[in-house]
């Protein structure tokens, strides 16, 4: 189940240092809303989402406390608060809010912040939790972007997952997202789940490009502990993913989607085009300023990251008596911004830039172009396919 780092104990008014605030603006700024409910939990996930009849699967109250999170983001970053040029609907599942609510979160981060000329507005949502009525609603209300759990396109897939929704269900919704007026339309695969043949991951590739999806995001299926795929796992019922299956459909991924016009930009992730790519998740990656608003969101605010409590009441009830929601935060050092820096760029297509590390890192880097794992190219040195396959291996390397 989701659990928060440990760190330092985070200021009860959620004050920043001023160093921290420097610079504020010079970097890309976006707000992430987490909204931590489903209508069931599939057996794989251990994000911090409730579900009806658990405790903390109410929903009442979580509205009033997301808009006082955006008030006091609003104070404690004062007025030089930058234009907000993302911000995103994560869960959970953000599309079970009613529109309404969502509009109203999106009213008060406007009148908070702004939202900057052409802003991107993502509402993270499941196919079965939205209609034509509900997508144009919330194009009113300004989310340009969505992005759909699809998962796969093959029942037996979908049943290994505990998926809820018919096969067929994530391309409609893409379709009718796009005849909504959504700008961007995203569909997540996962790849490797227990019983998936190839022929089920190309069908589910296939889908996702006659869908009309301008963005797809795959991931490898990950056991994560106290799930109950792990539990089946470890009981003998389901195979976990092997790693060369799980290679293997990475490449096919990357082959077709790459073939079809969807180069890859992250390593999980494809779009047509650079106006398609994810201006919120970029952010992350370029390591932005983001404030996450919501239970056991996290934020980072120059080299300053700090989490939320996890348990929707714990955190209502703090906002309730005008306290900060943060359980913990960490200061980091100039040394650590960098090793992440690192990790994460590393991670994008656009790559490193070579001027920016230090001798032992080139090395490394270079030991790691000759064994085929990096290219080198216009100062900047980027994963091979191969190497994607290893990125966490290559980034140990250049960090170690
Ligand atoms: C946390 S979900 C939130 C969006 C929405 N509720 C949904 O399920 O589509 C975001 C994405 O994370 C991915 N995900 C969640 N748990 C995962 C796991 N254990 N392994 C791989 N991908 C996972 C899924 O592709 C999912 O669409
Ligand atoms: S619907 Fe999404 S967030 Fe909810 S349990 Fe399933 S994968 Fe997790």
């Amino acid at each position: 189940m989701a659990l928060l780092p440990d760190g330092d104990p985070a200021p009860s008014d959620g004050a920043l240092p001023a160093s921290a605030l420097a610079g504020l603006g010079a970097r890309p700024f976006g707000l992430y809303v987490h909204v931590p409910f489903c209508a069931a939990r599939c057996g794989y996930c251990d994000f911090n989402t409730y579900v009806p009849g658990e405790d903390g699967g109410e929903r009442a109250g979580y509205l009033e406390a997301a808009l006082a999170e955006v008030a006091l983001a609003r104070r404690v970053l004062g007025d030089g608060a930058p234009a907000a040029q993302t911000v995103f609907f994560g869960g959970g599942t953000p599309s079970l809010l009613d529109p309404g609510d969502l509009a109203r979160l999106l009213e008060a981060v406007d009148a908070a912040f702004g939202l900057a000329p052409g802003a991107e507005v993502t509402l993270e949502a499941n196919p079965e939790s939205v209609d034509p009525l509900r997508l144009r609603a919330l194009c009113q209300a300004g989310f340009t972007r969505i992005s759909l759990g699809m998962q796969s396109a093959a029942p037996r897939v979908l049943a290994a997952l505990d998926r809820r929704h018919a096969p067929g269900r994530p391309v409609a919704a893409a379709r009718e997202a796009r005849e909504a007026g959504f700008e961007h339309v995203n569909l997540d695969l996962i790849y490797g789940a227990p019983g998936e043949s190839d022929a089920d991951w190309e069908a589910s590739l296939r889908a996702v490009l006659d869908a009309g999806a301008d963005h797809v995001s795959a991931y490898a299926l990950v056991v994560e502990p106290g799930t109950r795929l792990a539990a089946r796992v470890r009981r003998g019922e389901l195979a976990a993913p092997e790693d060369d299956v799980l290679a293997h459909r990475y490449r096919m991924a990357d082959e077709l989607l790459c073939g079809a016009g969807l180069p890859w930009y992250e390593i999980s992730n494809w779009a047509a085009g650079e106006a398609a790519r994810s201006r919120h998740n970029l952010g992350y990656w370029r390591s932005g300023d983001w404030w996450g608003v919501g239970p056991g969101a996290h934020s980072h605010v120059g080299g300053v990251r700090w989490w939320n409590v996890l348990h929707p009441r714990a955190y209502a009830e703090r906002l309730a008596t005008g306290a900060s929601p943060a359980a913990g935060r960490e200061l980091l050092s100039d040394a650590e911004r960098r090793t992440e820096r690192l990790m994460l760029e590393l991670r994008l297509r656009e790559g490193l830039a070579l001027d920016e590390l230090d001798p032992p890192a080139r090395a490394a880097l270079t030991a790691q172009a000759r064994a085929g794992r990096l290219e080198l190219r216009d100062g900047r040195a980027t994963l091979t396919l191969d190497g994607r396959l290893m990125a966490d291996a290559v980034a140990r390397e250049l960090t170690a």
